[in-house]
């Protein structure tokens, strides 16, 4: 399996909740590093940038409101087979419907309040990442 970077973001609600601690602790014990962070508040432009994509869709106001409401934390995470395994340490976006163990089950509230993002594919992981981070602020090893 290729050693790989993705993009994790810990939402507001997590932040302000101090559970930033728990939520990286599942991240490394689950094999992943973290190689670049920083926290960041989102402006509406910003987030409407990020969150391109869901333009249109019903959710997409309250994403928006909610991903501006305090400080995120942006990660760059590395390890073998990254972009799948978070998305396994994430669980499914409807933390109803995540597994146990996983950081939705124990710390997400609601779809839109679901604790953490990840990036879903390669092509997302490398324009996510580069959202967020210069290439000489990661600390990885690819
Ligand atoms: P995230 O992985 O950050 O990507 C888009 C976000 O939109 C998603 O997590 C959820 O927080 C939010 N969202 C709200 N409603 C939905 C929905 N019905 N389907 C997908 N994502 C949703």
């Amino acid at each position: 399996m290729p050693q790989e970077q993705t993009l994790s973001l810990i939402k507001p609600s997590s932040v302000t909740a101090n559970q930033i601690g728990g939520i990286i602790n599942k991240f490394e014990e689950g094999g992943l590093k973290v190689v670049a962070a920083k926290m960041v508040r989102l402006t509406e432009n910003q987030a409407k940038d990020f969150y391109g994509v869901h333009q249109g869709k019903p959710f997409f106001g309250e994403l928006i409101s909610f991903m501006t409401k305090g400080p995120i934390l942006a990660q760059v995470l590395e390890g073998e087979n990254a972009i799948q395994k978070n998305r396994e340490i994430m669980g499914a976006t409807n933390p109803a419907e995540a597994a146990p163990g996983t950081i939705r089950a124990e710390f997400a509230h609601s779809m839109t309040e679901n604790a953490v993002h990840g990036s879903d594919a390669p092509e997302t992981a490398e324009k996510e990442i580069a959202f967020f981070f210069d290439k000489k602020d990661i600390y990885g090893t690819i």
